[in-house]
């Protein structure tokens, strides 16, 4: 080949998005994406038609706005927040500004998916660490730690197992960590796992902790593309280089602006995810099938093999329910079924049973 990409760059498979239809059916119920049953809040959706006549005009680049709106409601420091498209676009900041070649990214065994590809992007090696019991092991990675690591990615809750490291592990895995290694909390569930701050205590005080958070998941703007990070001001100072300066629109920011702002959001979609949860959980165990608690907006099954879980997934299509396989996350027996509304939990209940019924 004559022209010849960066290091790492071919490492990377192309991205492969999950079904949302099913040819024939109008009724798709898709559970694959972890996205808000309720979709955005209404006052998001008002600032979205109401930016939407600005775009003739170049949005804000310091975003200082919606960064103070974010550190008005979470009590943050408004100039240690980043925005970006996505958490994504924040993970890879950091990976970007921190990891070149011949550096190491740690991230667990079923650890989100985009981390080994953010450690290529940045010329890096991904390296995978075994988790315990689908829960991240803290003494698996400090022992995998080498004076090649920059990095190690966490997401907690997790996804796709919805485990969450409760706060003295993460305490303990900061301490164990060199300084010159940066933890970073994907916190894209945070809001759905009771009592859990996020990593904020941890990203407030350490210099080696970046926390990130999204739009995407409990406030149902998926589709709008906004995450951001907190972290010690010079990292952040450092990721602002790297980033484009136009990179959100003011749709994009106005939207999120007044999603965080809206007082219940928040409480009203955690509260409907841990009452279809622990419904959705319950009736998946009465069914023989195996799940973890979950802390976040999905959870889990586990079936007895990678046939059975064909099957249950094939039921569910035929009812018009579309889950995720996550096979590349080394689970072929696991369905990883987003939380929905009571309705759309019920469906998903009543397929299996009968499913379930029909082959036992
Ligand atoms: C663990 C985890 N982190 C980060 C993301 C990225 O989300 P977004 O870029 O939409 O903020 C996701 C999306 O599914 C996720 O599951």
């Amino acid at each position: 080949m004559s022209l010849t990409p960066q290091t790492g760059i071919m490492e990377i498979a192309l991205y492969e998005s999950g079904a949302s239809s099913i040819a024939g059916r109008d009724d798709v119920l898709k559970l694959s994406s972890n996205e808000n049953p309720l979709g955005p809040p209404p006052a998001a959706l008002e600032a979205i038609v109401k930016a939407a006549s600005e775009t003739h005009r170049y949005p804000a680049t310091d975003h200082a706005s919606l960064r103070e709106a974010i550190a008005d409601v979470y009590g943050l420091e408004a100039d240690r927040i980043i925005c970006g498209v996505g958490s994504d676009e924040v993970l890879q900041f950091v990976s970007q500004a921190y990891c070149g070649e011949g550096y190491e990214i740690l991230y667990t065994e079923h650890g989100f998916s985009m981390y080994p590809v953010l450690a290529h992007m940045a010329g890096a090696t991904p390296v995978v660490v075994p988790e315990r019991e689908r829960v991240v092991d803290v003494d698996a990675i400090i022992a995998a730690v080498t004076d090649k690591t920059r990095l190690v990615f966490i997401a907690n809750p997790a996804n796709p197992t919805g485990t969450l490291l409760p706060d003295d592990e993460l305490v303990r895995l900061t301490d164990g960590l060199p300084a010159n290694v940066i933890l970073v909390l994907d916190g894209a569930y945070v809001e759905f796992a009771e009592g859990y701050d996020g990593g904020k205590s941890l990203a407030a005080t350490r210099p080696n902790v970046l926390m990130t958070r999204t739009f995407s998941k409990i406030y149902g703007l998926g589709g709008l593309r906004i995450g951001w990070g907190y972290g010690p001001k010079e990292m952040i100072d450092v990721m602002t280089r790297i980033r484009q300066p136009f990179n959100l629109s003011g749709v994009q920011l106005a939207a999120a602006e007044a999603a965080v702002r809206d007082p219940d959001w928040v409480q009203t979609c955690a509260e409907l995810n841990a009452e279809q949860r622990v419904r959705l959980t319950g009736a998946m165990r009465q069914l023989g099938l195996a799940v973890d608690d979950s802390a976040a907006n999905f959870v889990l099954v586990r079936c007895a093999d990678k046939l059975e879980a064909d099957a249950a997934e094939e039921a569910l299509l035929s009812d018009g329910i579309i889950v995720r396989r996550p096979t590349g996350y080394g689970f072929p027996e696991g369905l990883r079924i987003t939380v929905g509304d009571a309705e759309q939990t019920g469906r998903v209940i009543d397929t299996l049973t009968k499913w379930r019924e029909a082959t036992q």
